[in-house]
């Protein structure tokens, strides 16, 4: 793309003030900047229209969970066909660490949060804990580890990772590669701009992550070294379970396009995504789309027929995702504070939201598939969330679960 060209574009989507600063621009700037504007998506910017505005739902059913009893019950079956499943090498785990993480405001990758008291205990350091306690059940098996960064965060994640020796996973094991990026904008959707060559860019959401290792050519690796099933997990979770053998086991031995680690609600409105059928298909309804009916309704057994949330820890079938892989998955319009340049050229960090970004999320996924399977996972020990620094979901909370797990921090 030629200057012209970049010109033309813009004026199309009415962007024009991107090549505001052009002029004061170096060589190697400019030409990064017209790369840039030939590779962004202005047409997404549209959708900003619809922030907050629901997007149409179909008729909602409950889908039963596979509960913490009946796991139990069938442990050894389970446990068995997992190990079986790993040590074949058909597991591979996808670690998403290419968020913001904005609540948490620190400026490093969320992963490289110490949350360690009387020593180092970095986020990254415990998620690869827990892998490797999958690892030693599994009779020493690895299992590829493959971690989504953005570019905003793939440099500084990978030489924390190099400089930390992985925390004790081997480097041939560990494979990075980077989310796609979208366009952030004020509440008009003019694009904001982060420098005076850069348009403001995010990552484009947890459902990117399979296109991305498409794109970067993983799946050869996938298909080369004979991987089927793969657990996505996001990097917040302190007390995750990667690829534990007893989920792996009942989702293969289910025969389901998928698995999702779920926990049982504290409260009928409990703020989490509940599993359910969207017109007879797995998918996930957000709690403020719960109806006070759908929160009265009761299963057979008069327990609450929505009563399971996510967490973020999912087992895909791969060739399933393979074969959905060409649908396009839909925008989700979110509220943030996006850092911009003013007026006068000065680069302003708001301290509320400012505008939207465009995500696409990993339930839109599900809901392509034709089959999932929630299972029951212990709040109180698989589930320790990092969101903030304090209160809910925080470092706070999740040091004090991770002393109930006698973790030392
Ligand atoms: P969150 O939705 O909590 O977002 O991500 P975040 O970016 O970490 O934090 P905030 O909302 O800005 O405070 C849940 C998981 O999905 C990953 C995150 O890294 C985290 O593991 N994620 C999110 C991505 O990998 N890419 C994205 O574009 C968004």
């Amino acid at each position: 793309m030629n200057f012209q060209e970049a010109k033309e574009k813009l004026e199309k989507f009415g962007q024009e003030h991107v090549l505001k600063y052009y002029d004061e621009l170096t060589e190697t700037e400019k030409q990064d900047l017209i790369q840039q504007i030939d590779e962004t998506d202005f047409a997404v910017l549209e959708n900003c229209k619809n922030l907050g505005k629901s997007e149409g739902r179909g008729k909602f059913e409950p889908l039963a969970a596979m509960q913490v009893d009946e796991i139990e019950k069938r442990h050894d079956e389970f446990f068995k066909v997992g190990v079986e499943t790993i040590k074949a090498g058909k597991v591979g785990a996808v670690l998403l660490a290419g968020g913001m993480g904005t609540r948490l405001g620190s400026d490093n990758p969320k992963g490289m949060y110490d949350i360690g008291l009387t020593k180092h205990v970095y986020i990254f350091q415990r998620i690869i804990e827990n892998l490797l306690d999958t690892v030693k059940q599994a009779g020493g098996a690895y299992i590829h580890l493959f971690i989504m960064t953005s570019e905003k965060n793939n440099d500084i994640t990978i030489s924390f990772l190099k400089e930390h020796n992985y925390f004790g996973y081997p480097e041939d094991k560990v494979t990075f590669f980077k989310q796609d990026m979208a366009p952030a904008s004020d509440y008009n959707g003019k694009v904001y701009m982060e420098g005076k060559g850069r348009i403001s860019t995010s990552p484009n959401g947890n459902a990117g992550w399979y296109a991305s290792m498409l794109k970067a050519g993983l799946r050869d690796v996938i298909l080369k070294e004979g991987i089927e099933w793969m657990d996505i997990f996001a990097v917040d979770n302190v007390l995750q379970r990667i690829a534990d053998p007893c989920f792996v086991g009942a989702t293969v031995i289910e025969g389901v396009a998928c698995g999702a680690k779920v926990v049982r609600k504290n409260a009928p409105n409990e703020g989490v995504g509940v599993m359910c059928l969207e017109d007879g298909k797995p998918s996930i309804v957000e709690y403020y789309e719960l109806t006070q009916e759908m929160m009265d309704a009761k299963d057979e057994n008069g327990d609450p027929a929505y009563n399971y949330g996510v967490i973020l820890n999912y087992l895909f079938n791969e060739k399933a995702l393979f074969d959905i892989a060409k649908n396009t998955l839909p925008l989700h319009i979110v509220e943030k504070k996006i850092p911009y340049l003013d007026e006068n050229g000065n680069l302003i960090k708001p301290e509320k939201p400012n505008g939207c970004k465009f995500e696409q999320l990993v339930l839109d996924m599900i809901h392509e598939l034709d089959s999932c399977l929630p299972y029951e996972v212990v709040r109180e020990h698989e589930f320790a969330p990092i969101k903030n620094p304090t209160g809910k979901d925080s470092v706070e909370s999740a040091r004090e679960l991770c002393k109930l797990n006698g973790i030392e921090l």
